[in-house]
């Protein structure tokens, strides 16, 4: 059974609207484990062997988080730094993570049509994403098509409850 790991970052989740709705609406499904890491971590102390038996038990990682700076949020730069380590995720015997599948989950500001080569953003969310695609593929990982959702501060109900649907779906089924 597909078993659904959500690395959550935040870092003002009280401020937060969309990746709020999105996380409380997928909070409670069957075979989805969310891991809130600015609510674990507020200190930065990531809790390596914790992380490394909760990657262990998932067969599917999402990445959610909304888009900083073209990037993650630093705590989830943070988990990646001390999490993904030489010997566990990836190089000799490191293969703690081969055969999972990595989709990333993530809110912008910005909209569709300023990740365009020719748009106010100069390159595409998936040129963006190179860096998080190349380190699932390094740890053996399958990183899917990313789930994207532009705009994220002028998504009305009708378009929240979309994405929410969206998100569900693929967290249920495919
Ligand atoms: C520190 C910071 C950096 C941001 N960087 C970007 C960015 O590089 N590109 C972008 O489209 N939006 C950027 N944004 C906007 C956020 O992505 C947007 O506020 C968020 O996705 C909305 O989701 P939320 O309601 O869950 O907070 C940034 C916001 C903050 C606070």
């Amino acid at each position: 059974m597909k078993k659904t790991l959500i690395l959550f970052a935040h870092p003002a989740l009280e401020k937060s609207r969309m990746n709020r709705a999105l996380l409380e609406g997928v909070s409670g499904l069957n075979g989805v484990t969310i891991n809130d890491l600015y609510e674990k971590y507020p200190d930065y102390h990531i809790d390596i062997e914790r992380e490394k038996a909760l990657m262990k038990e998932h067969s599917h990682i999402v990445w959610q988080h909304p888009l900083y700076w073209y990037s993650t949020p630093a705590l989830m730069k943070e988990w990646f730094d001390r999490v993904l380590q030489y010997g566990w995720a990836y190089g000799k015997n490191g293969k703690a993570l081969a055969g999972k599948i990595v989709k990333s989950v993530i809110t912008t500001g910005g909209s569709k049509e300023a990740y365009q080569s020719n748009g106010h953003n100069n390159y595409t969310m998936e040129t963006f994403l190179r860096p998080l695609e190349q380190t699932a593929r390094l740890c053996g990982m399958t990183y899917e098509e990313p789930m994207i959702f532009y705009g994220a501060l002028h998504k009305d109900e009708t378009e929240l409850s979309a994405a929410l649907e969206r998100y569900r779906n693929w967290l249920l089924n495919d």
